[in-house]
């Protein structure tokens, strides 16, 4: 079957089939998403929370989403591999930008990459889409300025800010953008925007009418015991199963019920005889 590509997208949002994104980090996770139908898998720099025990993503760097990008595409055929450029890796200068988004499609085999930011980086999202790298946009709650923003929170609940965000959609949508995530967004404000813009809406935190949700595959999971935002449904307590799992295996192993001898290797006595 084909990959999932951005005119597919597109086709969806126009015939109200809604779109299923999950963030993947490695080789497992992507076979998992993909084979339980996610059209879209996120290799975000939630990386630097969820995987790598950072406290922010501020720190995630191109090495590392590299790294990442480049299992998850082992691990996928059929589902579009977006990779999300870290902080800093596009806001110094354009060439920087071009330079690094460049290298998520040629050496990590990406097929698209997001950016947080509005109509600032709009002029850049065009300059990507020129150069031939689909660019999704995401707006809202933007982790990556959490030092500016001043707290993880709900964005663009006052007249002001409702507005901004309504305009950096369709600043985005204009640059030639493919997608835009609206992360934190009220859901009448996310409503609103989606029915403006022509290109599919991702929600995280932003309610029911976007085109498409996205959720971190470890809160789904529940495997970040760190923090469980509202937002979040966690359909599964794989981190209690991981630990009783373990556990056992440790009990086991101190109490020499493991391995059994169906786990082990047999030689020719002879031989051991010989041996001294
Ligand atoms: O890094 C990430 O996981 C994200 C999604 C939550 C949209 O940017
Ligand atoms: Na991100």
């Amino acid at each position: 079957m084909d990959r999932v590509t951005v005119s597919s997208l597109k086709e969806m949002k126009e015939a109200g089939h809604k779109i299923a994104m999950i963030t993947a980090y490695d080789y497992p996770s992507a076979l998992f998403a993909e084979e339980a139908g996610a059209e879209v898998l996120l290799v975000g720099d939630s990386l630097g929370m969820v995987v790598l025990g950072y406290d922010s993503t501020v720190p995630v760097t191109m090495e590392e989403m590299l790294h990442h990008v480049k299992a998850v595409v082992r691990g996928s055929k059929r589902s579009m591999v977006v990779a999300d450029m870290p902080f800093m890796s596009y806001q110094v200068n354009y060439t920087d930008a071009l330079y690094n988004a460049g290298r998520f499609l040629k050496e990590g085999g990406a097929q698209a990459v997001k950016l947080e930011g509005g109509s600032e980086i709009a002029e850049l999202v065009a300059k990507l889409v020129t150069a031939g790298i689909p660019v999704m946009g995401h707006i809202g709650l933007t982790p990556q300025s959490v030092n500016a923003l001043g707290g993880y929170k709900v964005q663009g609940k006052d007249l002001k800010t409702a507005q901004k965000l309504l305009d950096d959609a369709k600043a985005l949508a204009d640059a030639g953008a493919f997608a835009i995530v609206l992360e934190c967004v009220p859901a009448a404000l996310a409503a609103k925007i989606t029915e403006s813009i022509p290109i599919p809406t991702i929600g995280i935190g932003s309610g029911v009418n976007c085109d498409g949700q996205v959720l971190v595959y470890h809160d789904i999971l529940g495997m970040y015991p760190r923090m469980l935002p509202k937002f979040v449904k966690r359909y599964a307590d794989l981190s209690s199963l991981i630990k009783e799992a373990i556990r056992q295996y440790v009990q086991e192993v101190k109490e020499q019920q493991f391995p059994e001898e169906k786990h082990s290797f047999t030689m020719a006595p002879e031989i051991l005889e010989r041996i001294y």
